[in-house]
């Protein structure tokens, strides 16, 4: 029985990955209405097909898309409907492509690469407060803080402002949790409006005053008549939403990782320079965002078999990266992985704009933490997995440190 939201999976979704592997025809989910796509040289081919798109518009009437939303109840929201719900990710085509280009000249790799020191110096400054005290919550206490504050200063928002980014973001993304009720609606539509406000504020602000940050590189592409305002917003909301959750998740999947592999981890001690490898096998071993879609724009055969046009399909890069058929001992933990074409990022025309960002983060975190500290170890059982198909990470996860130096 396949259940995501069931504690056995979330313990441990790769048993049932596994015998989603072995079937020999994708199984259809009827919870998400979508055949699972589960091996990795399917996932593989599937993400690179332009025949299987994110949006239902490539292929569906404008009224029946509508109809569809009032049916999942994904509308009486205006700006969440015009801002998060249309994001350059829920766009295929042409629109995305323009998008697309604009985010990665945007957030180029030596633009990211920029923010190295800046990065340190904000996790140092956690790990001040948190190194005396021994033991801490690594997600709630340390990952939880970095990702929303470093795209924050990114984007241009001022250090004291990086906090209210982080509720909104966690506003505006639950909306697609399950059992959502009025509440976690209005919840959603608030957060979206304020964003929206403020960061009208700041973009009239840098069109008048540029500076070196993405607001200020959005601008000048919609200056050029490259994008449109509602178009700009929607980008930065997407630029937060899609790095803050899954970076935490990552951080502390990839934490527990560590601590249950010790040798892993004095490898890592030992050998600083493995710390690029250490970092693409957490996203492999744990993938944060396991689950995506992707409709049918047209009828199609893949593997033999016929699907109509609009069949949904669920691509599980969680489970094409413990795939035995693409990794050697693909449920080994391994930081010397090599080669490691993990799907983590996504592939073909979607493939994550934040990929050389988040991996920053992760690479600072985790040399910071190692060289500033001797041992670190789990003062309590196991952590617990959110229950979820489309996000995977630690609820929560105590450490307790030894530092490397003596603290008062
Ligand atoms: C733990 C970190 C992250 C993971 C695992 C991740 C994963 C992904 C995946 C799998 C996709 C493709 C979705 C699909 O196939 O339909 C994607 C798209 C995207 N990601 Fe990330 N992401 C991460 C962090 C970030 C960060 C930090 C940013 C921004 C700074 C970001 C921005 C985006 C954007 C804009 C897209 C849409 C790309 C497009 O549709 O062309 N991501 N991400």
């Amino acid at each position: 029985m396949f259940d995501p939201q069931s504690t056995a999976f979330a313990e441990n979704p790769y048993r049932f990955y596994a015998d989603l592997r072995r079937q020999n025809r994708p199984y259809y989910f009827e919870d998400a209405d979508a055949f699972l796509l589960s091996r990795y040289a399917d996932v593989d081919k599937a993400a690179r097909n332009p025949r299987m798109v994110r949006s239902l518009d490539a292929f569906m009437d404008p009224d029946y898309i509508k109809e569809q939303q009032r049916a999942r109840n994904w509308h009486d929201m205006p700006n969440h409907e015009r801002f998060v719900q249309f994001s350059l990710l829920e766009q295929d085509g042409d629109t995305h492509f323009r998008l697309r280009v604009i985010v990665l000249r945007a957030l180029s790799r030596r633009f990211v690469e920029q923010q190295r020191g800046m990065i340190q110096n904000y996790v140092d400054q956690l790990l001040d407060e948190l190194l005396p005290q021994r033991e801490f919550d690594f997600v709630a206490d340390l990952a939880s803080h970095v990702p929303g504050h470093i795209i924050g200063h990114l984007l241009g928002v001022p250090d004291e402002d990086c906090p209210q980014l982080r509720t909104w973001s966690e506003d505006i993304v639950q909306f697609f949790d399950v059992g959502r009720t009025a509440e976690h609606k209005l919840l959603a539509e608030t957060a979206t409006t304020e964003f929206y406000q403020y960061l009208s504020g700041l973009i009239a602000a840098r069109r008048t005053e540029p500076e070196d940050d993405l607001i200020s590189s959005l601008v000048a592409a919609q200056d050029a008549g490259e994008m449109n305002e509602s178009e700009l917003i929607s980008t930065c909301m997407l630029i937060l939403a899609a790095g803050h959750g899954s970076t935490i998740d990552v951080l502390g999947s990839g934490m527990h990782a560590l601590i249950a592999h010790p040798d892993q981890m004095d490898l890592l001690r030992d050998e600083p320079g493995h710390i690029n490898k250490a970092v693409q096998e957490m996203f492999r071993f744990e993938s944060p965002l396991p689950f995506f879609h992707r409709y049918a724009s047209e009828e199609l055969v893949f593997n033999g078999q016929t699907y109509p046009r609009g069949t949904k399909f669920g691509l599980l890069y969680g489970s094409a990266n413990r795939d035995p058929d693409q990794f050697p001992d693909a449920d080994t933990f391994d930081i010397n992985r090599d080669p490691n074409r993990h799907i983590a990022f996504g592939r073909g025309a979607h493939l994550c704009l934040g990929n050389h960002l988040s991996r920053l983060d992760m690479e600072v975190i985790f040399m910071r933490l190692l060289q500033r500290t001797r041992l670190i170890e789990l003062p309590d059982p196991e952590p617990i997995y959110k229950a979820s198909l489309s996000a995977r990470g630690p609820e929560s996860l105590r450490v307790a440190i030894t530092p490397s130096i003596v603290i008062n």
